[in-house]
């Protein structure tokens, strides 16, 4: 079986979040299953220098008009994964991220950057022969690609099934209708039915629209999406679309994120050896300048600052545990007025609170194994894999119940692996940090935990399981 599987951002080549982890791992674990994968992204800047050498390169010229669009083929060095890249210098080879400018602002013409991206995908699915290689299927993820199904659609002839994953709702590249015109589609495609949206035009409305199959990274979000509350605008259009919706919960990427070999961490340890996490925590507070207390509870977080994650729920609900000693270490970047509310609260707690702005692969590894617990109070939440790296670390999570969340972390019964909470108001969060407190003052309780957050598997086997069901459904049907 052979799935050509498009992404706008793949680790270890680029990333801006869970979604770059999930392309750069679930292709190796459906390679492993004897499935053909390869992976297609945009070729921004620096990106073939990561690379192995160019093998081959075909110019597919450009109805968009601006420079030709080439498709060049290569492979990851390690996995030896094979990836086409997607060149054109005046779209993809800039300075600063795949969608943002320096100043963090999107990039004004992300419609037809995206869109040539997915004509080119659209392109090589349907016409195979132009590259030697007959996809089965395309596997689209997110707004970025979702225009690919609409093409594919115009163009009215037998192709291969698409699938659209969504990784995340909010995000759902919409556009005015003036700029339709840009994206070389027919207009009889802007329909309520098609690609209209609340007068606009949404790219990830067409890939839900025209794909065979919809898939979002849990069962939960997949129930979710299907209200008012959670559905951000699309709601409708996914409750019509249900019969081809289904949760496929993301794995983890074990031999990135596991404390017995990660090259990262002061000192590496499994769940034989959890009392060496210590030495890591105290490490992780010599590195902040904060005074090394192995007593304090330290909670972390990593995370873009975004409304999404409800990280304005904490200055407020961690002040009670700061006063009774707590500490609080956090990564990440985004808005700007969250940014400028934890450097406060730093400044108010220097010797207990430690903010780092930016981002920062490594440090996110050292903050997962020196943390004691880490905060995910998500307004909403796809799937989230930093809980589950926590888990591996046996830092327990302390999240909202919704989305992956929900379906991931337990504070009842045996599987009880974190600290639950439901609604997102300051009061519930500092309820569910004083429940925290209360486990950590008891080292057995805390121990017991641990070891069971440790012990929970959430590698890509499950999961390529039933993304190989979903594929085999699609191509017998
Ligand atoms: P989302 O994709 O919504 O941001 P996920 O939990 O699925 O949330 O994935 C986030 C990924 O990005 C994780 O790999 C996490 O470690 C990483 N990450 C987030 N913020 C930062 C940061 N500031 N520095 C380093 N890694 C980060
Ligand atoms: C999105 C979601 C996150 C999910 C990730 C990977 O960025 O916000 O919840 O884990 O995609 O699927």
């Amino acid at each position: 079986m052979k799935v050509l599987f498009a992404a706008s951002e793949i680790h270890p080549l680029i990333k801006t979040g869970g979604l770059a982890d999930v392309a750069g791992a679930l292709p190796i674990a459906l390679r492993k299953k004897d499935v053909d994968v390869k992976l297609i992204m945009p070729a921004y800047r620096g990106i073939l220098e990561k690379l192995a050498p160019v093998k081959s390169s075909i110019n597919l010229g450009n109805p968009f008009g601006c420079g030709d669009l080439i498709l060049l083929e290569t492979h990851f060095p390690e996995s030896q994964t094979p990836i086409y890249l997607v060149q054109c210098q005046s779209l993809f080879e800039r300075e600063a991220g795949p969608y943002l400018d320096q100043q963090g602002h999107d990039f004004s013409d992300n419609d037809v950057r995206f869109a040539a991206f997915s004509w080119v995908c659209a392109m090589i699915t349907q016409h195979g022969r132009l590259i030697g290689w007959q996809p089965d299927i395309l596997h689209l993820n997110d707004w970025q690609t979702g225009l690919a199904a609409a093409y594919l659609a115009a163009w009215r002839l037998n192709h291969p099934p698409v699938v659209t994953t969504v990784h995340n709702l909010r995000y759902n590249g919409s556009f005015p209708l003036e700029r339709f015109d840009e994206v070389r589609l027919p207009h009889d495609l802007l329909s309520i039915h098609g690609v209209e949206f609340y007068g606009r035009y949404s790219a990830l409305k067409a890939g839900l629209v025209y794909a065979d199959a919809i898939t979002t990274v849990s069962p939960t979000y997949a129930r979710e999406i299907l209200t008012a509350e959670y559905g951000d605008g699309l709601d409708g259009t996914l409750r019509s679309a249900s019969y081809k919706l289904s949760g496929i919960l993301n794995g983890v990427d074990y031999n990135e994120w596991s404390p017995s070999i990660d090259p990262y961490i002061h000192s590496q340890y499994d769940l034989h050896s959890i009392d060496l996490k210590l030495q890591n925590k105290l490490a992780l507070q010599r590195e902040n300048n904060l005074p090394e207390n192995a007593q304090a509870l330290v909670f972390g977080v990593v995370s873009r600052l975004t409304e999404q994650k409800g990280l304005d729920l904490i200055p407020a609900a961690i002040e009670p545990a700061l006063q009774r000693g707590a500490m609080l270490i956090l990564l990440g970047s985004g808005d700007k007025s969250l940014e400028n509310q934890y450097l406060a609260l730093q400044e108010r707690y220097p010797e207990q609170v430690a903010i780092r702005i930016g981002y920062d692969e490594a440090y996110s590894h050292r903050l997962q194994a020196g943390v004691d617990a880490l905060l995910i109070p998500s307004r909403f939440e796809p799937c989230g894999l930093t809980q589950l790296y926590a888990l591996k670390y046996g830092t327990l999570p302390i999240v909202r119940h919704t989305g992956g969340l929900a379906d991931t972390v337990f504070e009842e019964g045996h599987q009880a692996n974190g600290f639950v909470f439901y609604h997102a108001s300051v009061e519930d969060l500092q309820a569910a940090l004083e429940r925290s407190m209360e486990a950590f003052s008891n080292a057995t309780t805390w121990r017991t935990l641990q070891i069971q957050a440790m012990t929970q598997d959430h590698s890509w086997e499950r999961a390529t399981e039933q993304w190989l069901q979903l594929y085999h459904s699609l191509l017998n049907h």
